[in-house]
Parts: C-alpha cells; sequence; structure tokens
C-alpha cells in the first residue's frame, strides 16, 4: 500500500509522516531529502540548475536511503542537507526535469518495495497516481515559518521569523508555479488543514484516511 503526502514546505509533513509510518508499521521515503542530497551534491561540484550536463551527473550519484539517514557517496549528509542554503538551493535544482526524472525510478523502486509512506509534492499527482490513500496538508504561511523557526533554532541555526516567512513565500510560489510537477492537491487528495491543530490530532486525521482507504480496498 502506497500512502501519498504532499504539501507546501512547513506543513508538518516531515514530522507527521514519520509517525504516521511508525504507527502503520509502513516504511517512510521522504522524497524532500532526495531533491535536497541533489543539490548538495551539485552545489559542491559546482553546478548550476542550467548546467547542461546536470542530467548525467544526477544519474551518476550514489545516493543510499537508509531509516536513520541518508548517504552521498557513501558519506552521511543528513544533516548538510538541512540548511536554509540547501532549502533554497533544492527547491531550484527541483525545477529541472532532468533531475525530476532522474529522481522519478529511484522514488517508486523504493516506495514499490514495501508497503510506504511517501511526502513531498508531487507523489499524488506525478510519483504515485495510484496511491490508495493521498492526504494534502497545508497550514498558514504564518503557521509554517513559525514552525520551520522552532526546527531551525532546536538545531542552533540562527535565523528570524520575517527571514523565514519570505523564504517560505519564495519556495511556495517557485515550487507552485514551476512547469514540471508543481506542488498541487491531487483531485482525489483529502485536504487536511494544521493551522490549528495539534501534532496528534494531525496524525489521527491521517491515520482516519488510511483506514478509510483500507476499508474501500476491502
Ligand atoms: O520537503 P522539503 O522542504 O525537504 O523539500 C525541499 C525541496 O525539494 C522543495 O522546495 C521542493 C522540492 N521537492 C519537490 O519538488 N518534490 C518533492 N516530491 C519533494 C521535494
Amino acid at each position: 500500500m502506497i500512502v501519498a503526502i504532499d504539501g507546501p514546505a512547513g506543513a508538518g509533513k516531515s514530522t507527521v509522516t514519520a509517525r504516521l509510518a511508525e504507527a502503520l508499521g509502513f516504511v517512510r521515503l521522504d522524497t524532500g531529502a532526495l531533491y535536497r542530497t541533489v543539490a548538495l551534491a551539485a552545489t559542491r561540484a559546482g553546478l548550476e540548475p542550467d548546467d547542461p550536463s546536470l542530467g548525467g551527473f544526477v544519474a551518476g550519484l550514489d545516493i543510499v536511503v537508509r531509516p536513520d539517514g541518508i548517504l552521498l557517496g557513501g558519506e552521511d549528509v543528513s544533516l548538510a542537507i538541512r540548511t536554509p542554503e540547501m532549502s533554497v538551493a533544492s527547491s531550484r535544482f527541483a525545477a529541472v526535469p532532468c533531475v525530476r526524472a532522474g529522481l522519478l525510478d529511484l522514488q517508486r523502486g523504493l516506495g514499490r518495495a514495501r508497503d510506504s509512506v511517501l511526502d513531498g509534492r508531487d507523489i499524488g499527482t506525478v510519483v504515485f497516481p495510484d496511491a490508495e490513500a493521498k492526504i494534502f496538508l497545508t497550514a498558514s504561511v504564518r503557521a509554517r515559518a513559525q514552525r520551520r523557526l522552532d526546527e531551525l533554532q532546536g538545531r542552533g541555526v540562527d535565523a528570524d521569523l520575517a527571514t523565514v516567512m519570505a523564504e517560505i513565500e519564495a519556495r511556495d510560489r517557485a515550487d507552485s508555479e514551476r512547469a514540471v510537477a508543481p506542488l498541487r492537491k491531487a483531485d482525489d487528495a483529502v485536504e487536511i488543514d494544521t493551522t490549528c491543530l495539534d501534532f496528534d490530532a494531525v496524525v489521527e486525521a491521517c491515520r482516519r484516511v488510511v483506514e478509510a482507504a483500507r476499508a474501500t480496498r476491502g
């Protein structure tokens, strides 16, 4: 079974997906981490998103997803991909068709291997349009920025609310307006606005969507 969780930055996808996967006994795949890892590798190699060699570069990357992190060429990059710089860079590289094509098979292969919960921007629309359960998580820009700020400060990263809000609005625009696989709610996804819900309530709402999908499958 595939559970697809899409939505904009800071809507709570990561934490909710991790807890939901644990509750269901499913594997969790954070597809944003894949785009971040590509952005990190390309940045380190001095490549820009419009570099003609980017497709071959992405195809040659050695990315391994582990339950406890993500490896790039054997190096654990789980923390290095979580900086504000990589948030911006991943959004830029994610708009490039050859980057998306390069990550598509990897996501499908990992998702099909076992019952999975995948979170991203285009899981329910492009990666797994036939996913049995689809959820679209949203929240106000302010709520999303505050959560991202708390997360950054919790990791000792220096940041302020106005800057994080501006960064989130810019990423919303870039992710929603790009030509290939833009962020949008699948027609058959259940939308959950998390602005005024606490974490447990969101996980519970997601669990009900999955249970309803299971009941329909019989
Ligand atoms: O979920 P995140 O913030 O870690 O994602 C980082 C960027 O990667 C995000 O700005 C857009 C891109 N992304 C994407 O285009 N498609 C996905 N399925 C996941 C992430």
